[in-house]
């Protein structure tokens, strides 16, 4: 496994490469990050890896000081992995003394995460495509617990004609149905004990919608009565959206529904969503 660090390197190190695999993160690997990595190996058979605390996609008020960071560990997990690559650029080789230009993707403020974390996917969109731009990959994973970030990645990959094919993996959860995330390492104890509950909401929505269920306004209130059961929780939204555009539904037709929220957990915000299909 290679650690590169430098623009240059990762464009050499790339070049002899057919079919390269590549799973953007921001460190403090988890469960969910490996099982993309070991999904790009058995399908492209090298595999680059970045690891990149992205500032621009952070508001001023959020965690990104805090944010989660173990390169020695994340490094251990990706060798254990046979991952042939890894792109731990530091934060001047991406935003360099006069940076000045961003991806920007209006529409996507006005929903879901980005109507509540303004221009957090114009940070994201950047990032990712300087990050294609400079790896150059065949295929590209994401996760779906970041539902709405994989839609934003996979239209600007269309808009500007990027070669890439975006993948999106299933959320990988732990035993008790919670969502891996690396923000889960802020949860207390006692926080982490009633974390899976937001989960189990999106359950509960989730067999009314198999029982026959077709009402937005039905399921949304299922998954909000599920989660007053912990008044710690605090939604932030509760949403059910067209997968594809995420405009809000009232009625679920064959197109299926995102089931989304986004809760507060004491100083902690959570994201997860349910395919309806
Ligand atoms: O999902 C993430 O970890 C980040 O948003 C990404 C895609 C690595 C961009 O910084």
């Amino acid at each position: 496994m290679q650690l590169i660090t430098t623009i240059a390197a990762m464009r050499t190190a790339r070049a002899d490469v057919a079919n390269l695999g590549f799973v953007p993160t921001m460190g403090y690997l988890h469960e969910g990050h490996l099982s993309l990595v070991r999904r790009a190996k058995a399908e492209c058979g090298c595999v680059a890896v970045s690891i990149f605390v992205n500032p621009t996609q952070f508001r001023p008020n959020e965690d990104f000081g805090r944010y989660p960071r173990d390169l020695e560990r994340d490094l251990a997990l990706l060798a254990a992995e046979a991952v042939d690559f890894v792109f731990a650029p530091d934060a001047a080789a991406i935003y360099p003394e006069g940076f000045g230009t961003y991806v920007v993707l209006p529409a996507a403020d006005e929903f879901l995460e980005g109507a509540a974390r303004p221009n957090h996917f114009r940070g994201v969109a950047t990032v990712v495509c300087k990050l294609f731009n400079i790896v150059q990959p065949t295929r590209a994973y994401f996760g779906q617990k970041d539902a709405q970030q994989s839609v934003v990645v996979r239209q600007m990959v269309r808009d500007l004609n990027v070669p890439t094919e975006v993948v999106v993996a299933p959320t990988v959860r732990e035993a008790d149905g919670l969502a891996m995330s690396s923000r889960n390492s802020y949860l207390s104890p006692a926080e982490r004990a009633i974390a899976p509950t937001i989960y189990q909401a999106l359950v509960a929505a989730q067999a009314c919608y198999q029982a026959g269920e077709r009402d937005a306004a039905t399921l949304k209130a299922t998954l909000s009565a599920r989660l007053a059961a912990e008044p710690a929780l605090q939604p932030e939204y509760i949403s059910a959206a067209d997968p594809l555009t995420l405009h809000e539904l009232t009625t679920i037709g064959p197109q299926g529904a995102l089931l989304s929220l986004a809760v507060r957990l004491g100083s902690v915000r959570l994201i997860d969503n349910l395919l309806l299909v």
